[in-house]
């Protein structure tokens, strides 16, 4: 079954939410100028996106840290593809904070040129699509799919936002030696967040003092960030969630997907996944007692 045109709309061979995009600010973002100083967390939905923003902004906004600035987290560290407000992100300050769930293709030339640096965050896909799951019930931009079956045949054809998600990952990591990139799991940020942290300042070049990376790792915390208005899509407007439904900031945790797939839905999801993940430069935990790490590139 086709993902419904009433939620989502495909453009160059993904597809995108219909309300939030359109076909001609995906076309712009080919030459929207991208500066060596701008930083990109990119991810599939539902893999640790808003987690990862929060750490950036709190890296980069000292307002945001000790609570002196009463921004919204998506304000500091805005969508590329759904600017619905309309910001002029050509005339931001530097430097500039993204998200993106866009493939790599899609992607602006001069990002793909090799400017700016790009935060990769991959999830356990089992995981990604409960979430998903999920989500779509609380999203009112995204088609609810009562029955888990039909969204998971779905996802294994890449019929959700972000596509399929082996294309995704693979066509990112693909560009590791191209890129300024730093891949991360969802997971070891679950296992170590300090850790995790720290990967990401030294990335960006930033160096903290154990005080501040220690009151960053506090905020980032998935309790911290449900109780903060700036970051947790409470104050969302009515029109885009429907908080009666559930809450963005779920559950938090690594192999939430046994307790909704059968054995059944596992295997032949392993079936169709199988082979190229095992291709994929990542060993993906499952469970919380998993221990993540990166295979050797
Ligand atoms: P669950 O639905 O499994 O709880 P994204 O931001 O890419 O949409 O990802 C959302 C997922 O990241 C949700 O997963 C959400 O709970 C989880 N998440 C967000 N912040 C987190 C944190 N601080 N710690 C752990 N998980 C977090």
């Amino acid at each position: 079954m086709e993902p419904s045109e009433k939620y989502m709309f495909k453009h160059k061979g993904s597809y995108f939410v219909r309300d939030l995009a359109t076909p001609e600010h995906i076309d712009s973002l080919e030459e929207f100028e991208i500066r060596d100083s701008d930083v990109f967390v990119v991810t599939f939905p539902k893999s640790g996106t808003l987690w990862t923003q929060q750490i950036l902004s709190l890296i980069y906004h000292e307002g945001h840290r000790n609570g002196t600035e009463d921004t919204d987290l998506h304000d500091r560290v805005p969508w590329l593809e759904y600017n619905v407000f309309n910001k002029d992100y050509a005339n931001w300050p530097s430097p500039r904070l993204f998200a993106s769930h866009l493939p790599y293709h899609l992607m602006p030339k001069g990002l793909r040129n090799g400017k700016a640096k790009v935060i990769y965050v991959a999830r356990n896909p089992k995981d990604v699509l409960v979430s998903y799951y999920y989500f779509s019930k609380l999203s009112l931009k995204h088609e609810e799919i009562e029955d888990f079956e039909i969204l998971m045949e779905r996802f294994l054809a890449g019929k959700v936002q972000g596509d399929l998600w082996l294309d995704h990952v693979e066509g990112w990591t693909a560009q590791r030696d191209h890129l300024d990139i730093l891949f991360l799991m969802y997971e070891e940020m679950k296992k170590d967040l300090k850790s995790s942290v720290l990967k990401i300042s030294n990335f960006l070049g930033k160096s903290l003092t154990e005080k501040i990376v220690d009151d960053i790792v506090d905020k980032a915390s998935f309790d911290k960030m449900r109780m903060d208005h700036r970051v947790n899509s409470k104050d969302a407007s009515s029109a885009i969630l429907d908080q009666s439904k559930g809450i963005f900031l779920r559950k938090g945790t690594t192999g939430d997907w046994k307790n909704i797939m059968t054995v059944a839905q596992s295997e032949r999801f392993d079936s169709v996944f199988r082979k190229r993940m095992e291709k994929l430069p990542f060993k993906f935990c499952w469970d919380i007692n998993d221990v993540p790490r990166e295979k050797p590139f």
